[in-house]
């Protein structure tokens, strides 16, 4: 079977448990999937509902068939679940949605969403954020995400908004190996709607704006362009902040991307955190960041040391958010939100 599309079905018994997990109360009186790929999270729902209407969608033609066949009673649909309009009227209606979307994110790549603004998310939370659309007030979901997604700088912005107006439970955090074919760490998450949004507020923009504007480096350590030339700038990466200040910083490239004078405070944004590896950047010093470092620039050099004293004195709010299974991260939203709050 083609893997193109994602065809990584759920397993019979990761069905089962996230049929479990829907809460007794409240009809299932449609339950949906819209990337259904063999039907297994509808086989479980049907065993549990066996009298529910079932509203199925696959993109592949060749699934569809499959599950028309299998699925004798349903509505079923061949429809690229992001852009299609022949689910409309299917809006609000459905009770209980079972996702287990395509999310192998290659390439990384990015879906618009409209919420009155210009959010992105990761494949996985497009499809979450789209299936969301069509719950009923009462309505239900529960999804097979890759755990990554709920803490990637990517996803944040939409993860505020939904939760904001969902109640967000993550039920199980799955094994690597829980996939045929993939290996990958999972969570299963449901989603209820709330009675009242927990904050009635137009979100317009991708991040909150925070009192200082933070650089993100640009240049991947495989991808620089080494050089001992005269015009060469000595290039920054998490390795050379050490004992709070730049250490050898001896290797110099001709990039150009990311380029800043200090002052500026610097800290790593991947790596195992450590309270020394925050250093200043001396006035008029020019390094080219790295994109494991992240910059704050400052107005003086005795502002930039004021703040790394005060990032020092409460280090542990910002070591608390570098977060991830792989190398710890940290994101700009989280290190703008810690400044707002201990400066
Ligand atoms: C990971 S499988 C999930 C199968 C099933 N939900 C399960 O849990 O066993 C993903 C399915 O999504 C379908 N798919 C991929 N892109 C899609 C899209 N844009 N719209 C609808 N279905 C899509 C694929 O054909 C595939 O069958």
């Amino acid at each position: 079977m083609s893997n193109r599309l994602d065809r990584i079905d759920s397993p019979a018994w990761l069905a089962k448990e996230m049929v479990d997990i829907v809460s007794s109360g409240g009809r299932r009186s449609v339950i949906a999937d819209f990337t259904a790929g063999k039907g297994n999270l509808l086989v479980a729902a049907q065993t549990r509902w066996p009298r529910a209407q079932l509203l199925i969608n696959d993109k592949s033609s060749a699934a569809a068939r499959d599950l028309e066949a299998r699925f004798p009673k349903a509505k079923v649909v061949k429809a690229d679940f992001l852009r299609t309009r022949k689910l409309d009227q299917w809006k609000g209606k459905v009770s209980l949605a079972l996702l287990n979307p395509p999310f192998s994110c290659r390439g990384a790549k990015r879906h618009g969403i409209n919420l009155k603004g210009d959010f992105v998310a990761g494949t996985g939370v497009a499809f979450l954020m789209r299936t969301l659309e069509f719950l009923s007030p009462t309505g239900q979901a529960v999804a097979v995400l890759p755990a990554g997604c709920m803490s990637s700088e990517k996803d944040e912005a939409v993860w505020k908004w939904i939760r904001q107006r969902y109640i967000v439970t993550i039920h199980r955090k799955c094994n690597r190996r829980t996939f045929e074919s993939c290996v990958v760490g999972t969570v299963v998450v449901s989603l209820k709607k709330r009675a009242k949004p927990r904050i009635v507020k137009t979100i317009s923009r991708q991040l909150e704006k925070h009192r200082f504007s933070l650089i993100r480096g640009k240049i991947q350590i495989h991808n620089a362009k080494w050089s001992r030339s005269e015009s060469a700038i000595p290039l920054v990466h998490s390795t050379n902040l050490q004992e709070n200040s730049l250490t050898n910083l001896d290797r110099r490239t001709t990039n150009r991307n990311g380029v800043l004078e200090g002052p500026a405070v610097l800290l790593p944004r991947v790596g195992k955190p450590s309270v020394n590896k925050i250093a200043v950047l001396p006035r008029g010093l020019r390094v080219v960041l790295s994109d494991c470092v992240i910059a704050i620039p400052l107005s003086s050099s005795s502002r930039a040391r004021r703040l790394m004293n005060q990032i020092r004195e409460n280090w542990q709010i910002l070591k608390n958010t570098y977060q991830g299974s792989c190398a710890p991260y940290t994101t700009m939203s989280r290190v703008g939100s810690v400044l707002s709050r201990i400066t």
